[in-house]
């Protein structure tokens, strides 16, 4: 049995007095609930408030990206270990908006995955395809490359990780993969890595991100290999991002 998460992705919003009173929200809110494992990605200056906040709670912390380097001469970037001192046990890794807009590609993105997990945080990797990419029938394939570039033919990294599935026409367009839809791909990813590993993949959790909200949540996360959500602009107001969480209530 996989136990079901709810993460939420803030992206670069937000500002200290924003992110009191939506934790504070979120930690009420959340009392006496454990159908799920909640996680809250701020960005990076947020990081330090948000750990503080939560504090003595189930609710868990992650960063939103990380330096695929340990330390040194990168100005502007943050190492796993700096993440890891701040109370972060997630990364989310590879998100398509970093590999659309920052050009990270496959290569950069298994280093950061691997440098995450040399430091015991668990990554996200997010793996998604285009709205090209799915109308050109290329889905599985673009999926499989993300996947395959990070665990090569040994799932052992993969022990400790989530997989998030964001089809990127579906991420901030209000338009969703069908439960059915999002079952497919998720059961695809199971059966990639099963064919390195069957343990890790009935281990893995895969969550679906992409413009998910307290309507459609609880017909996505009834399908057998969708292991929760990662959500973005719905994890920005409490009621919303804690009606995805309910909806955890398989
Ligand atoms: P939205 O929920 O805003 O579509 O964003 C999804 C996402 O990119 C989460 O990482």
């Amino acid at each position: 049995m996989r136990n079901l998460m709810v993460a939420g992705n803030w992206k670069m919003n937000g500002d200290s007095v924003m992110a009191s009173t939506l934790i504070d929200d979120i930690v009420v809110g959340f009392k006496g609930y454990d159908s799920c494992e909640l996680l809250i990605c701020p960005p990076f200056p947020l990081l330090s408030l948000v750990a503080n906040k939560i504090k003595g709670t189930s609710l868990l912390l992650g960063a939103q990206n990380l330096s695929e380097h340990k330390s040194g001469a990168y100005t502007g970037e943050i190492s796993a270990s700096m993440l890891e001192d701040m109370g972060c046990q997630y990364v989310i890794v590879g998100h398509s908006e970093r590999r659309a807009i920052m050009r990270e590609t496959n290569e950069m993105v298994a280093e950061k995955f691997h440098a995450a997990v040399n430091n015991g945080l668990i990554p996200i990797l997010c793996v998604g395809e285009t709205l090209e990419q799915k109308n050109q029938e290329q889905t599985t394939q673009i999926i499989e490359e993300q996947l395959k570039s990070v665990m090569g033919t040994n799932a052992d990294s993969m022990t400790n990780a989530i997989i998030a599935y964001e089809p990127v026409w579906a991420i901030g367009t209000g338009l969703t993969a069908t439960p059915e839809e999002a079952q497919h791909i998720h059961h695809f990813i199971r059966n990639t890595i099963s064919s390195i590993s069957q343990e890790i993949a009935d281990k893995i959790q895969i969550l679906y991100g992409g413009s998910v909200n307290g309507d459609n949540a609880k017909g996505l996360f009834s399908m057998p290999d969708i292991d929760g959500g990662l959500i973005g602009g719905a994890s920005l107001t409490a009621r919303d991002f804690l009606s995805i969480a309910k909806a955890t209530n398989k």
